[in-house]
């Protein structure tokens, strides 16, 4: 498991509000979010780390000090990374288009997964948002399952999917996608009532 990250380093104002995007592939969402909101803090977690290197080459030119990129399995390293992070920060976090592994023997190595959502529990504050957006019908299906099965979590719609983004910029395979005239399944889930186990974000 990697270190856990300090926020005093990473970021300039570590008491932002924080928005995770779990998957950020070469972190153009991320660093866009980061321009538009300077007032909120963004990291990006990517497991392919020349991803990584790219993404950080972009912060380090911009000198965008509420954006950072860490190269990670999140499905296994996300609580371990914020082990440190201040109390209560965590209000967002974004899936988006997480790589479906077809293969029914492969399922394990899908992104979303129930420690995965056990971990989220603990660390996005009460009222805190999970986006998820795929292409994917099965997988969708899949992991409104799981989070079905978590009592800290509840659908924030009435639709069984969204139509739209909520957040105003758009990832680079949701371009794609689009442009495909393809269905996307996007779903919130909203962090509701304070998780029983030990969590300093609450
Ligand atoms: C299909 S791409 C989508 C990238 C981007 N989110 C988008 O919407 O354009 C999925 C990304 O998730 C990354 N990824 C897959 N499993 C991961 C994991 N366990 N932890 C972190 N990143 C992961 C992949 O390397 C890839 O960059």
């Amino acid at each position: 498991l990697p270190a856990p990250l300090d926020f005093e380093r990473i970021f300039a104002k570590p008491e932002q509000p924080l928005l995770i995007d779990v998957g950020c592939a070469l972190g153009l969402f991320a660093a866009q979010m980061a321009r538009r909101f300077p007032s909120q803090n963004f990291l990006g977690l990517e497991i392919r780390e020349t991803m990584i290197k790219r993404a950080r080459r972009l912060v380090a030119t911009e000198n965008l000090t509420n954006l950072h990129f860490e190269f990670c399995n999140a499905t296994v390293a996300f609580e371990r990374l914020l082990e440190q992070a201040p109390r209560a920060v965590l209000q967002n976090v974004t899936i988006q288009f997480p790589d479906p592994w077809i293969k029914k023997r492969h399922f394990k190595r899908r992104t979303i997964q129930p420690p995965l959502i056990e971990a989220l529990a603990r660390r996005v504050i009460s009222g805190g948002i999970v986006f998820i957006q795929t292409d994917v019908e099965s997988l969708a299906e899949e992991i409104c399952s799981f989070f079905a099965a978590n009592p800290n979590f509840r659908r924030a719609h009435s639709e069984k999917w969204l139509c739209k983004n909520p957040f105003p910029v758009k990832t680079e395979r949701e371009t794609v996608v689009e442009s495909q005239k393809l269905p996307i399944y996007r779903i919130i889930f909203e962090r509701t009532r304070p998780s029983t186990t030990v969590s300093n974000s609450e």
